[in-house]
């Protein structure tokens, strides 16, 4: 008969409710396979007059009947935030619960303290849920490809910029409109901060790397620029180069460190990453032993997100002394670090002649050859254009200098713009 684990939930809203009913919808199936049955026994929430999917009697405001229930074997926290979920996490531990959550930002502020208390304790921290939602990466990296060396890995991590880049290129909007969208298809918060700055894809680029390279990150050593400031005249110059703009997570080893990044960047049309749509998210890899590898899924919602917290309480489940892969003691560096990258430039001008050999000359001053270029000029009263410029591979502090010379050199009508190209 298969061993009964009974779950406590710290929160039941989007994630716990989805658990729920995933939970209720499959429990034969999960039981056939893992040999492990599952059982809800108390739900944590703060207004207890909502309606829920468990019956009254299982749902409570007091954390307590869930922390220091002794049945309970495993605390699911899919609460979010950082305080209380940091203080909830670390009493279940010191009680001997095993914790899977979802909540990459607790993770990504506290994770070292989190998994020393539960190492301390003997207990696990499942967090598959924590990156990517439904795609198992988590697992991938440290069980499928445990034995590869892993030299890249890009991501799409975060789906409501991605949906909104989507929307930005299908249909010509702009920034704020494509925003306006996603909050209106309940993709993106009232409050799209993290999101859009690019936050959010750093936390999870933060976990992922700190589980590949066994090192301890902080958002401070990474580059982090988000898609709030694009335009759309630059989504549509990026097409006709033959290239879709996507918010890229990079972790890439360079000369004994890694390098972090979140920022925009143009992927050529032909590269798996640019045919990655709406609030989908992918992950590319390379491996010494795979190769190439894609991981392609929905990042976020309700059942996604369901189906990886599930995972993590049935490995735990069937394996409750396998050993902690979380181990970020080591000391392999992380440091930005300024490489080559070709460039997409984008100079506002004035109209006036040999403007564009300045600026070609500045470029080449600085050894930035120009693969690719275009050039609008609007011809009426205010004589203003555009040229846009495909680089060669550049030092990125020679491209900062040239812009500044240009900027300098009184040729332009606004500050110029600056995207890298990936690969
Ligand atoms: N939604 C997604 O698609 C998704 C995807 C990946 C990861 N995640 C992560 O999963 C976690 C949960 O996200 P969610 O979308 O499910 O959030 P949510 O819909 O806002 O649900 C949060 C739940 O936690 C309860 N709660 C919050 N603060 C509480 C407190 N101080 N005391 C007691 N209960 C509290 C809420 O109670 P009430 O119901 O009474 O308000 C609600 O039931 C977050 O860390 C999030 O980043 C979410």
């Amino acid at each position: 008969m298969a061993s009964c684990t009974k779950v406590g939930l710290l929160g039941l809203g989007t994630v716990g409710t989805g658990l729920v009913e995933l939970l209720t919808r499959n429990a034969h199936l999960i039981e056939n396979k893992s040999g492990v049955s599952l059982e809800v026994s108390r739900a944590l929430v703060r207004d207890l007059s909502k309606p829920r999917v468990l019956s009254k009697e299982l749902i409570t405001n007091d954390p307590e009947e869930i922390l220091g229930d002794p049945d309970i074997n495993i605390v699911v926290e899919v609460m979010g935030g950082i305080e209380p979920a940091k203080s909830y996490i670390l009493r279940a531990l010191e009680n001997g619960k095993n914790v899977v959550t979802a909540n990459k930002a607790v993770l990504a502020a506290h994770g070292l303290e989190i998994f020393e208390v539960a190492a301390r304790h003997g207990r696990q921290i499942g967090f598959e849920a924590s990156v990517c939602g439904g795609i198992p990466i988590i697992r991938a990296i440290t069980g499928g490809l445990v034995g590869n060396r892993v030299e890249e890995l890009v991501g799409i991590l975060n789906g409501t910029t991605n949906y909104i880049l989507t929307r930005m290129h299908e249909e010509g909007i702009t920034f704020a409109d494509a925003l306006a969208e996603a909050q209106a298809k309940g993709l993106a918060e009232a409050d799209p901060t993290f999101d859009v700055k690019g936050i959010d894809a750093a936390h999870k680029l933060l976990i992922l790397a700190e589980i590949l390279f066994q090192s301890r990150a902080e958002l401070e050593d990474m580059v982090i620029e988000g898609i709030d400031t694009l335009e759309s005249i630059d989504i549509e110059a990026a097409q006709e180069f033959g290239f879709r703009v996507k918010l890229l997570a990079l972790a890439t080893r360079n000369n004994g460190s890694i390098d972090l990044r979140v920022h925009p960047s143009l992927v050529p049309n032909d590269h798996p990453l640019a045919s990655v749509s709406n609030e989908f998210n992918a992950v590319f890899m390379r491996g010494d032993a795979t190769g190439e590898l894609i991981f392609y899924g929905k990042g976020a919602g309700s059942m996604p997100t369901a189906s990886a917290v599930l995972s993590d309480i049935v490995e735990i489940s069937r394996n409750p002394e396998s050993r902690l892969i979380w181990d970020p003691g080591k000391s392999v560096p992380f440091a930005p670090v300024e490489g080559d990258s070709r460039y997409y430039l984008r100079f506002p001008i004035f109209d006036r002649p040999g403007l564009i050999g300045r600026i070609a000359t500045i470029l080449g001053d600085h050894s930035i050859s120009i693969t690719h270029a275009l050039a609008d000029l609007v011809c009426d009263e205010t004589n203003r254009g555009n040229v846009k410029i495909i680089t060669h591979r550049g030092n990125a502090s020679a491209v900062r200098q040239a812009l500044k010379e240009i900027e300098a050199s009184g040729v332009l009508s606004s500050p110029p713009v600056a995207l890298r190209i990936f690969h």
